[in-house]
């Protein structure tokens, strides 16, 4: 692990993920070298602007760039064509050419959004990821996956395009609802699913301190996160196989996320119950054993996550639309399922039988 920061290798696309606390009234100073330009434009909400963006527009005005702000308001809906437009429209307005960098200040809607913008507007220009919330930090503004919704289904438009750095101010988490907090928990215990059981167990000595975000508990789980992220995307950047073990719980975490029009759960709570099933159908496949999956869904119910899916979502429609998700291959559904703690395997072809009765 690297203190401080995690290096994303990929070549000449290679950022560093810098972790630590206040690094947002530090930014000119970390961005040195990555801004270009005299433009930019920093993207929020209204919920992050009040608190970080005058911060931010200090520090780059010290670095001797005089942002255009936009801050659109609060909410899914907003990752939007519609919204994107609007956001075009302001950096042509304010001449943004190919050497100005847009920021992305907030949680993964706007860093979604905004890293969308950065990629498409004159083919690219820079985009900084600075992240609010922790779903954010440990997941979203991370890899390089950019979206916006189309109105039939989430994040349908979009690209792989890597931000130039990440600022992951973990003290700006203490301004963050703890819903919000507990959320981002789930993305954090499918890392030591997926990939590490060191770190799942030091999660489940750990679990508390890390929710009433104790400094030191916080710093380790974003980083170790992110360095397991990082593996991750280095080995298989735009997904053609690996990457999707990044995917865990989300089959039926979105499923249920479009049921309920993304307005019930928060994206981590979905994947939250997505994590529990996918366990559950494991156990049942003769995958993995039933003590495993015991402490999955009792570390996920600890951080005060769902791990049952509603009984009045209809079972055939969750189904309907794990069909219509954008990861099936060829109609079959896939789903990656673990076997151990630490360890998932990417399984095709699972009976609707062994989900349903998994939900
Ligand atoms: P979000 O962006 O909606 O933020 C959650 C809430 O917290 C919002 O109300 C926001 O205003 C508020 N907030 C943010 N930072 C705050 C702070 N420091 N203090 C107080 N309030 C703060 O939600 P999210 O959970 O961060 O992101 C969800 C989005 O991320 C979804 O659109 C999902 O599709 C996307 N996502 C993308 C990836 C990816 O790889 N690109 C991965 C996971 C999720
Ligand atoms: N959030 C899943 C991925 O980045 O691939």
């Amino acid at each position: 692990m690297t203190a401080g920061g995690v290096l994303i290798d990929l070549g000449p696309r290679s950022y560093t993920i810098h972790i630590g606390y206040n690094l947002i009234g530090r930014a000119g100073e970390i961005l040195r070298g990555v801004l270009g330009g005299e433009r930019a434009m920093v993207v929020t909400n209204y919920t992050v602007g009040s608190l970080y963006g005058k911060s931010i527009r200090d520090q780059l005005e010290k670095s001797g760039i005089y942002p255009v702000f936009a801050e659109i308001p609060d909410g899914e809906e907003y990752k939007s064509l519609s919204t994107a437009g609007e956001l075009y429209d302001l950096a042509y307005r304010n001449e943004l050419d190919r050497r100005s960098s847009i920021l992305a200040l907030g949680g993964g809607v706007v860093g979604d959004l905004a890293g969308f913008v950065a990629a498409t507007y004159l083919r690219g220009v820079p985009l900084i990821q600075i992240p609010t919330t922790l779903l954010a930090q440990v997941d979203s503004s991370v890899g390089g996956k950019v979206a916006v919704n189309h109105p039939r289904g989430k994040n349908i438009i979009g690209a792989f395009y890597q931000p130039s750095a990440v600022v992951a101010d973990l003290a700006a988490l203490k301004t963050l609802p703890e819903r919000e907090v507990r959320a981002g928990m789930a993305e954090v215990i499918k890392y030591g699913v997926i990939a590490d059981e060191i770190f799942f167990g030091w999660l489940e000595e750990n679990l508390e301190r890390a929710l009433s975000l104790d400094p030191a508990a916080v710093e380790e789980i974003v980083t170790v996160s992110c360095r397991i992220k990082a593996a991750v995307v280095k080995e298989d950047e735009t997904e053609r196989g690996s990457r999707a073990v990044l995917n865990f719980g989300h089959t039926v975490g979105h499923a249920v996320e479009s049921l309920t029009g993304y307005k019930t759960y928060r994206h981590g709570e979905a994947v939250a119950m997505g994590m529990a099933a996918a366990a559950r159908m494991a156990v049942r496949m003769g995958l993995l054993g039933q003590a495993e999956m015991d402490r999955i869904v009792s570390i996920l119910v600890r951080a005060g996550l769902p791990v049952d899916v509603p009984a009045n979502l209809d079972r055939e429609e969750l189904i309907r639309s794990m069909h219509r998700d954008k990861k099936v291959v060829s109609s079959r559904l896939t789903f990656v399922l673990p076997v151990a703690v630490g360890k998932v395997e990417i399984v095709r072809d699972v009976e609707e039988e062994a989900i349903v009765s998994s939900l």
